[in-house]
């Protein structure tokens, strides 16, 4: 078997190395990769959203699965277009892609459903959306882009001037461009967030083990949202109690929903969750793995990931018993100071041993390149020290420990993951 990973991030490391498990495959290769996974799988120099020349690619090299894990291609119909082609695939069609690409299509879907979710209005003129939020005068309030905004499109605001300018800034000046064109305005919640990524096949959904990620680039949970800044799995918030009452409340009845919508998801769907006083509701949908929550949670998975890939993709899940480690997962993610706004890129990383990795961690690459020997750095995101072990405590403890070795000019990470769960 040959299998293609699409996209270049963390997350898309951690899946490589886990299919690497998996007997049947001879070789994996990956479009576009990153330094690290050059280590791990062939990697060739097509973009994660140029389809024309991805299927090519797929072609070619007479690619006989292939997982498609970034949102935009799974936006954008990659997984349509590799299956007219006759290579099956791991990721939704553009039809369920939809459930993350469009925050309106997600919110109708939960209110139609019942699906508990914050309270919203969808608005499509700036000066409709102005004057319901002067009329609520509840703050503080959330406004979202409709559209995919690299996980930025989410504005909380304390106060009617900053809501004004908010919206300004999203329906006028098109800050997030055609994204910010509809709007959803939604009441605040609070609570402990969990992200609970699941297997689905359309028919049965298997929630993964739970995980919890860190938004914020600064300690205390300050500075601007980023993609992810460090992950621990499993959450200790979310119960077995919790975790059945999400089965029978939002995981079973979206997948149903969908399906009713002439929708069917199949492949990685992601719960972002709030355990609000009032119960578990969503946050978001993403139609994919996390990054980095996959960094934790396939660490812990003890069932062969091709396997259970393969499974969704012949609908055969509800064969399969998925086998989870009782142990615990720490990713903290090295960042390349400044991120998420301007930084700069080309420092060499000091301290990786030839193959991009570190005794006693692994090392997951998510920006980084790597020529004439030497990993340098090449995006925001550069690197993922993920560590497990039989206490969270410990695997927090490994990852910083083992940070200490890596180096490279304005390396920026938080000090603080997992830190409020430990200390609770
Ligand atoms: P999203 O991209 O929808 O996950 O939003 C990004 C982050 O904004 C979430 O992880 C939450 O921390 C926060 N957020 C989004 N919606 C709400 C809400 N209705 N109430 C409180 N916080 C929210
Ligand atoms: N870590 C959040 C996400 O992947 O969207």
């Amino acid at each position: 078997m040959k299998v293609l990973v699409i996209g270049s991030g963390g997350r898309e490391h951690a899946i490589i190395k886990k299919l690497k498990e998996n007997r049947t495959i001879d070789k994996i290769i990956c479009a576009p990769g990153n330094g690290g996974i050059q280590q791990d799988a062939q990697c060739f120099n097509v973009e994660a959203i140029d389809l024309v020349n991805m299927v090519e690619l797929a072609k070619c090299e007479k690619v006989d699965f292939c997982v498609v894990t970034p949102d935009d291609p799974l936006a954008m119909g990659m997984v349509d277009i590799l299956e007219m082609e006759g290579i099956p695939c791991f990721g939704p069609n553009a039809n369920a892609a939809i459930i993350e690409s469009s925050k309106v299509f997600a919110k109708n879907l939960m209110q139609k459903y019942h699906i508990p979710t914050a309270k919203y209005a969808v608005f499509n003129q700036a000066d409709q959306a102005k004057e319901y939020i002067r009329k609520q005068k509840t703050y503080p309030v959330v406004l979202k882009a409709d559209g995919l905004a690299l996980g930025k499109g989410v504005l909380i605001v304390d106060n009617e001037e900053s809501a004004m300018q908010a919206i300004d800034d999203m329906m006028i000046n098109e800050s997030f461009g055609d994204a910010g064109k509809q709007i959803v305005i939604e009441e605040y919640m609070t609570g402990p967030e969990v992200s609970v990524l699941a297997f689905s096949d359309g028919k049965t959904i298997v929630p993964m083990i739970s995980s919890m990620d860190h938004k914020r680039a600064n300690d205390n949970d300050e500075g601007l949202n980023t993609g992810g800044m460090g992950t621990i799995a499993p959450s200790p918030y979310y119960t077995k109690e919790i975790a059945d009452t999400c089965m029978q409340t939002i995981y079973l009845p979206t997948i149903q929903a969908m399906n009713q919508e002439g929708r069917k998801f199949k492949g990685c769907l992601y719960f972002g969750l709030m355990l609000t006083p009032t119960g578990p509701k969503v946050v978001e949908y993403n139609c994919r793995f996390g990054d980095p929550e996959t960094q934790v949670v396939l660490a812990l998975l003890k069932t062969d990931l091709f396997t259970i890939m393969q499974a969704v993709h012949d609908e055969t899940l509800d064969q399969l018993q998925i086998e989870w480690s009782n142990d615990s997962a720490a990713c903290v993610i090295l960042a390349s100071g400044g991120y998420p706004k301007a930084y700069k890129k080309g420092y060499e990383i000091h301290g990786l041993n030839p193959q991009g990795q570190l005794d006693g961690a692994t090392i997951y690459h998510a920006g980084t390149s790597y020529q004439d020997g030497k990993y340098l750095t090449n995006g925001g995101r550069v690197l993922g020290v993920s560590t497990v072990a039989p206490t969270l405590t410990d695997a927090l403890k490994l990852s910083y420990l083992k940070i200490q070795e890596i180096q490279f000019e304005n390396m920026h990470y938080r000090t603080d993951i997992g830190r409020k769960v430990v200390d609770a």
